[in-house]
């Protein structure tokens, strides 16, 4: 298992960034960081583009966009095969939705959350497994074939 943990941020999530590398170094991860390197201006899919990859070429394990709302790094993560990114402001969903949804994004906004918050759930986070539990599995497969029945552009 790749121990990368792939990190980026839009303008509005890039005041976290740093933060959140640190961190997540310290929780003996490497970081691949997929930029933005500064508060100027850039479009988040880009940057949820990005981390997406890494997660779902196996580049990285698991990966954290941070946008102002995290809606937009969630929306265009989700788009990318293979990935389950969860919008998470509170640590109950940041353990169950990897426990039970096996999410392997986690997608911040660092215009809602300070970095404490933020670092309280990351730290869970990284701490969750998924269950296995059969019902989990059963309904997880099922976005796999929404995923596949999209992908070929069916009704
Ligand atoms: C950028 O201004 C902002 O729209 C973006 O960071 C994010 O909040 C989108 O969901």
């Amino acid at each position: 298992m790749s121990t990368t943990i792939a990190i980026g941020a839009d303008h509005g999530g890039f005041p976290l960034k740093p933060i959140i590398c640190q961190f997540v170094e310290n929780q003996g991860f490497a970081v691949l960081d997929c930029g933005t390197d500064s508060a100027e201006p850039v479009d988040y899919p880009d940057f949820a583009a990005a981390v997406g990859e890494a997660v779902s070429s196996g580049a990285a394990w698991r990966g954290i966009i941070i946008c102002g709302s995290g809606v937009g790094a969630s929306v265009a993560a989700n788009k990318i095969r293979g990935v389950r990114a969860g919008l998470c402001h509170d640590t109950f969903s940041a353990h169950q939705g990897v426990e039970d949804d096996d999410m392997n994004v986690l997608c911040l906004g660092a215009r809602i959350i300070g970095p404490n918050l933020a670092l309280e759930i990351v730290h869970t986070w990284l701490k969750a497994n998924f269950s296995g539990a059969e019902r989990h599995v059963r309904r997880l497969n099922k976005i796999k074939a929404l995923e596949e029945r999209f992908a070929r552009n069916e009704k």
